[in-house]
């Protein structure tokens, strides 16, 4: 039985102090609340915060001792060495941060990263110990197009084609479908629930289905308090990568809920 994960992605928001404000708000939300802690505890939910890459060690302390994990927004797929301006996966790694995100559509769209980088950057990440999250989503033309799932199909060929079954094990997948990314409109339930299982299907493809059956895959895109009981119910959405409602514990804390309920 795969349990839920949902992860704050905080972007390029917050400053030292706002960032420490948020983190302590959520550790003490979550404290507060008996399901989201029964949940934590039994493992059937985890949770993590992912702030710019400044904040990562103040947030570390922040979170020390609690059930909420760290994550970084990208890393670099080299060893430290002359690479001015990028961090190494194990930098993170030894900052306190277990998770790292890669792939996201904004990295892939604004910063123009390719498949043949973002599976560098996993192998790299993976082999720092750092578990990634996998970022996968088509844009709203490749959806009209009906090219869903032949860019979803590509772009997991792309990032973990040829790679060992053992790469699933430090892996989650998020589903972000670009048009529904911080635009407040989200994927309909059953639009997750198809684009979910086309990714297990597709994993399953490469790696056999009982690998894929145990993968965690996030939805992301305008997820909210409002919507998140109806998409996480979905049989193949196993959490949510959050953007806009993770910059608010108020807004967060009822998404861990609904993951719980
Ligand atoms: P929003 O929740 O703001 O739509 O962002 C989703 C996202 O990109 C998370 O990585």
């Amino acid at each position: 039985m795969r349990g839920k994960f949902v992860a704050g992605n905080w972007k390029m928001n917050t400053d030292h102090a706002s960032g420490l404000a948020l983190a302590k708000s959520l550790v003490d939300g979550i404290r507060a609340d008996a399901a989201i802690s029964a949940g934590l505890a039994s493992g059937k939910l985890r949770t993590a915060v992912c702030p710019p890459f400044p904040y990562l060690a103040a947030v570390a302390g922040a979170i020390q001792g609690s059930k909420v994990e760290l994550g970084a927004q990208n890393c670099y797929m080299e060893k430290p060495g002359a690479f001015t301006g990028e961090v190494a996966a194990s930098m993170l790694k030894d900052i306190g941060c277990g998770l790292v995100v890669l792939g996201h559509s904004e990295r892939r769209h604004k910063m123009g990263e390719t498949d043949a980088q973002i599976k560098a950057k996993l192998v790299a990440a993976q082999a720092a110990g750092l578990e990634v999250i996998l970022c996968l989503g088509e844009t709203l033309a490749e959806r009209q197009a009906e090219k869903t799932f032949s860019v979803l199909a590509e772009q997991i060929a792309g990032a973990l084609g040829g790679l060992p079954v053992e790469t699933l094990a430090k892996l989650v997948i998020a589903y972000e479908p670009v048009w529904a990314i911080g635009t407040g409109v989200n994927a309909s339930p059953a639009q997750a629930q198809e684009a979910h299982a086309f990714i297990r299907k597709d994993l399953a493809k490469h790696f056999g289905q009982a690998a894929a059956d145990k993968m965690i895959i996030q939805y992301g895109g305008s997820l909210t308090a409002d919507n998140a009981r109806e998409i996480l119910s979905q049989p193949d959405v196993d959490g949510g990568l959050v953007g806009g409602a993770s910059l608010d514990a108020k807004k967060f804390l009822p998404i861990l809920q609904a993951a719980v309920a």
